[in-house]
């Protein structure tokens, strides 16, 4: 028999990923997609699992305890995974209250739900970036300190303060698992790599952030759904999974290259003021999962970039119907404020 699996944030970039995938794979799990539906939900993302029998959908605010409880009931979960968050690092920079409400708030109400409930399992989608960041050497590893630099980092990491001390206190099976940089289809066009897809086709700057060195780990998007669905099944209980492509990139090695590709002119890139708090470089040290639970990264860099880019080039109404209202309001303001 299939698990009843509630999955929050399904609507926004990875939990859209993860539902198409898991939906499309034959599967007696019943899916649950709770979604607040902020600017960076959107239900188009999931139109083609919609009719799924086994997909429900119910709009719902993860720091609404009594709603998500009521859904907890309703449809007999005994498992959660936790994606719903704000996520986008500059927008902490420029206003951090609902990066708290939403990360760390709302992750305390689903584990106290889960505590009331006995809901069985419990997986928090956290990040690399709470580790800070990392000299020319060296790799995060689950052991590493948590030292997050930005409200945003800092939200997580407070999560998975939380998530660790209700397994540790109460006895409740739960795991972290924390990624890097993932690119793929649907990813809000706020981030790096659809971001400078869109502005170079449409002949606009491209801001590079201070000299364009600061390093990320790569990983694209299907491969981290897969090791977060290993990590649900069969990952160890109270462990912290970390997750990475292997794929180390300075951000203007990645810039140039989508330009190359989309056969622009260099000229098109614009180095701007940088984030303030930057974290120059993370990279993912793999060993624990790919030991423990046999995953590896499926989809390397050169044809994850290329699949990315045809997503965007096939889908350019996508990018222009969410680039709207608020977004467009943020983008404005915050571009501006880095003018040199
Ligand atoms: P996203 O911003 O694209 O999507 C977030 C989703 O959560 C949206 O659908 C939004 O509507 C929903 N949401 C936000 N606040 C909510 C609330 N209060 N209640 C219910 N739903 C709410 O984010 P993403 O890039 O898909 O990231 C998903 C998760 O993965 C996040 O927890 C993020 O921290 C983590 N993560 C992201 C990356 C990355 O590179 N994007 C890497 C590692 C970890
Ligand atoms: O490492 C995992 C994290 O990766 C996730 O937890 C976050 O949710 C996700 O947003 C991402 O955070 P980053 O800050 O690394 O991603 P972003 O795409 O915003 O930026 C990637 C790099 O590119 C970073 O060094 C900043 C730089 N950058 C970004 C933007 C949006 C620019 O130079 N110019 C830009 O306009």
């Amino acid at each position: 028999m299939g698990n009843n699996i509630l999955v929050t944030g399904g609507a926004g970039f990875i939990g859209s990923n993860f539902l198409r995938d898991r939906l499309f794979n034959a599967s007696d799990d019943i899916f649950v997609n709770v979604d607040a539906i902020t600017y960076a939900g959107n239900l188009e993302n999931l139109k083609e699992i919609s009719e799924k029998e086994n997909y429900i959908f119910e709009k719902a605010n993860i720091e609404d305890e009594l709603k998500i409880e009521d859904i907890c009931k309703k449809y007999k979960i005994n498992g959660i995974i936790n994606f719903a968050a704000e996520s986008h690092v500059d927008r902490s920079i420029s206003n951090s209250k609902p990066f708290i409400n939403t990360n760390v708030l709302g992750t305390l109400n689903l584990l106290e739900i889960s505590r009331k409930l006995e809901i069985e399992n419990y997986l928090q989608v956290s990040t690399d970036e709470v580790y800070g960041s990392l000299g020319e050497t060296g790799a995060f590893t689950e052991n590493s300190q948590i030292q997050p630099n930005s409200p945003y980092s800092a939200s997580k990491a407070s999560a998975d303060h939380l998530v660790h001390s209700f397994g540790h206190t109460y006895g409740m099976n739960v795991k972290i698992t924390r990624c890097s940089n993932n690119y793929g289809p649907y990813q809000f066009p706020e981030k790096l790599i659809p971001l400078m897809i869109n502005n170079a086709l449409e002949n606009k700057d491209l801001p590079v952030y201070g000299d364009g060195k600061n390093v990320r780990d790569w990983l694209y998007v299907s491969d981290h759904c897969d090791a977060i669905w290993e990590v649900f099944n069969n990952g160890s209980s109270g462990e912290v999974y970390n997750i990475g492509g292997n794929c180390e990139k300075q951000n203007i090695e990645i810039v140039e290259l989508l330009l190359e590709m989309l056969d622009k002119p260099k000229s098109l890139i614009k180095y701007v003021k940088d984030r303030p708090g930057h974290d120059e470089r993370y990279a993912i040290d793999n060993k624990k999962i790919t030991s423990e639970l046999n995953w590896e990264p499926k989809i390397n860099f050169t044809d994850g970039i290329k699949m990315t880019l045809d997503w965007y080039l096939q889908n350019k109404s996508w990018s222009d119907n969410v680039r709207s209202g608020a977004y467009l309001d943020f983008y404005k303001k915050w571009y501006g404020g880095l003018e040199k």
